[in-house]
């Protein structure tokens, strides 16, 4: 029997640099500003970055996990209260790779504590890799961040091919980031949409967009996060918007989500 309050959802990308990692660190901010817990998990395992978007550099990460004797509460990291991450590390090589019994050491560790949150949130490794699509089938929803570059459009679309052909995903929410305009956006995701449709027969849920804004190339280089760098600006207030989607989404399928696993295959008992 399950009874989970935690929503799980991974964030992932075709291409790499669209905005996972900045998208999923504000997501977790907005809802902490809201009152809503979240854990998120640095799944960029090749290339971790929510550290460096923090200014912070943790002494353990998730590589220690695999040491027995180490938990996952030993490598938390509060951002603020109740809005907490799993930091990751780069360059290490079998975490790129990483091999189901890796995945199960990591999963059953952590999810007793992910259980306590409101919002689990994966930030996953671009591209097409066995690890990121076997992470991708795990959680309950799944956010494709996609920008106006054709090059986006048609890495999303392999992307969501190999899911749904492989790992029998059919379900995706796109967010589209770094959009000139709503025109920009609708048409962005109108062209995905429909190749989708005419050759995968997949529908996407359209979960918004974030308008391209400068003050988030200046908020990196602060290593501050968006929402608090510059709450006023407008990707600041589309990302706000975006998580009161998501936070109703929530509230509108708690049965659901307390009688399912919060990662597929890793029940809490
Ligand atoms: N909405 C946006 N407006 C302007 N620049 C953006 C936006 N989103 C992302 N970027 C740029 O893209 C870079 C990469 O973002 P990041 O979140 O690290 O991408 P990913 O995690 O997908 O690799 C940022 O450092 C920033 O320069
Ligand atoms: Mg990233």
């Amino acid at each position: 029997m399950n009874n989970n309050k935690t929503l799980s959802l991974s964030i992932m990308s075709g291409k790499g640099g669209v905005g996972k990692t900045n998208i999923v660190l504000n997501l977790g901010y907005a809802l902490h500003a809201m009152n809503i817990s979240s854990l998120l998990m640095d799944c960029d395992l090749g290339l971790a970055n929510l550290d460096v978007l923090l200014g912070i550099s943790p002494d353990r990460n998730l590589h220690d996990l695999l040491q027995s004797g180490v938990d996952a509460e030993d490598i938390l990291v509060s951002i603020e209260n109740g809005f907490d991450m799993l930091p990751a590390t780069s360059g290490v090589p079998e975490l790129v790779e990483m091999d189901e019994d890796f995945q199960d050491i990591l999963f059953k560790k952590l999810i007793t504590l992910a259980g306590e949150y409101d919002f689990l949130m994966l930030d996953l490794g671009a591209g097409i890799s066995h690890t990121v699509l076997s992470l991708a089938s795990l959680t309950q929803l799944r956010v494709v961040v996609v920008t106006p570059e054709p090059t986006s459009l048609t890495d999303s679309y392999a992307m969501i091919k190999v899911l749904a052909t492989q790992y029998g995903v059919k379900d995706f929410l796109v967010l589209i980031n770094q959009a000139a305009n709503a025109k920009e956006a609708k048409l962005t995701f109108e062209r995905l949409d429909a190749a989708c449709r005419n050759f995968l027969n997949i529908e996407l849920r359209n979960l918004g967009f974030v308008h391209q804004d400068r003050t988030l190339v200046e908020a990196v280089r602060h290593q501050t996060p968006l929402l608090k760098f510059a709450p006023q600006t407008t990707a600041s207030k589309d990302i706000v918007g975006i998580a009161k989607k998501l936070l109703r989404y929530r509230e509108d399928n708690l049965k659901r989500i307390a009688g399912r696993p919060i990662l597929k295959n890793f029940p809490s008992e």
